[in-house]
């Protein structure tokens, strides 16, 4: 049965193959478990089913299993993307996911649109900041002062207005300030819709405090959590995705993983 349900896995998402940016993945480091157990059967059950039923607002955090094996799945689409870049990415994540991190029972997956997340273990509703990925732009700013005073005062706005934005579930924001007469700062954020409006400000605050750590004076910041992201960028990032987007994904990066 569990072999069954591996091979359909690959069929079903083979079918659906189609393509989005893959930025990272962590593999649980404790919860190993065996190809053919009956927790990895239900891994395979639950994104089965995730793939087969996308949910239209773009997150599903679901369980599946009886007795001493149930099994969790999260998955988020970045709340700014479309319907369309939203299911092929969750499409691929789902593909992907249990390739990256074959016998784990806990994996965690980033792609540009979307995060998937699987575990043997429970962990809906709590901030976890326990690992993250970090991507800066190489190339640096050139006046700090004022690219400092008016990032985090587009920071706090954003963060801010994400949190207000949990009343219709959304704990997702975006936000513009202008940096000189010829420079826009672009600023993005979003927590899992799983968290209390606490937990996301908990893991919004983490976030955001890495820019200066990891990206001190750098021209763009991507800080990824399992529960949530913030991001800024000196061009436009976000949905709807404009030539300028597209020609800035010439800009350079370097990544590093992080652990407390
Ligand atoms: C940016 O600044 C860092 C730290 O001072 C330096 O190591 C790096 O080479 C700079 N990057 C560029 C593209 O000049
Ligand atoms: C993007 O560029 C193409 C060709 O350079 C142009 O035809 C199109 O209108 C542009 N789209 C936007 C949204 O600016």
């Amino acid at each position: 049965m569990a072999l069954f349900n591996y091979f359909l896995l690959l069929f079903l998402l083979f079918f659906y193959n189609c393509k989005a940016d893959f930025l990272g993945e962590y593999c649980g480091k404790n919860t190993f478990i065996s190809p053919d157990s009956l927790k990895s059967a239900n891994i395979n059950h639950l994104l089965i089913n995730l793939v087969a039923n996308l949910p239209s607002n773009g997150f599903s955090s679901t369980s599946y299993g009886v007795g001493i094996n149930p099994t969790y799945v999260l998955a988020q689409c970045r709340w700014d993307a479309t319907k369309q870049h939203c299911s092929s990415c969750i499409q691929d994540a789902a593909m992907q996911i249990r390739q990256r991190c074959p016998n784990q029972g806990e994996a965690w997956t980033w792609f540009d649109y979307c995060f998937l997340r699987f575990g043997i273990q429970s962990f809906t509703g709590k901030a976890d900041v326990s690992f993250g990925i970090i991507y800066w732009n190489v190339q640096n700013i050139t006046n700090p002062a004022n690219f400092y005073l008016k990032l985090g005062a587009l920071m706090d706005r954003v963060r801010k207005q994400a949190l207000e934005s949990s009343s219709v579930g959304l704990f997702g924001n975006k936000g513009v300030i202008s940096l000189t007469s010829s420079e826009t700062l672009y600023a993005l954020v979003q927590c899992t819709r799983d968290l209390s409006k606490l937990q996301c400000g908990k893991c919004l605050d983490i976030a955001i405090s890495q820019f200066s750590v990891f990206c001190l004076n750098r021209k763009g910041c991507r800080v990824l959590y399992g529960s949530c992201f913030a991001q800024y960028e000196l061009y436009p990032f976000f949905f709807p995705l404009s030539n300028s987007t597209y020609s800035a994904s010439s800009a350079k990066y370097l990544r590093a993983a992080i652990y407390p």
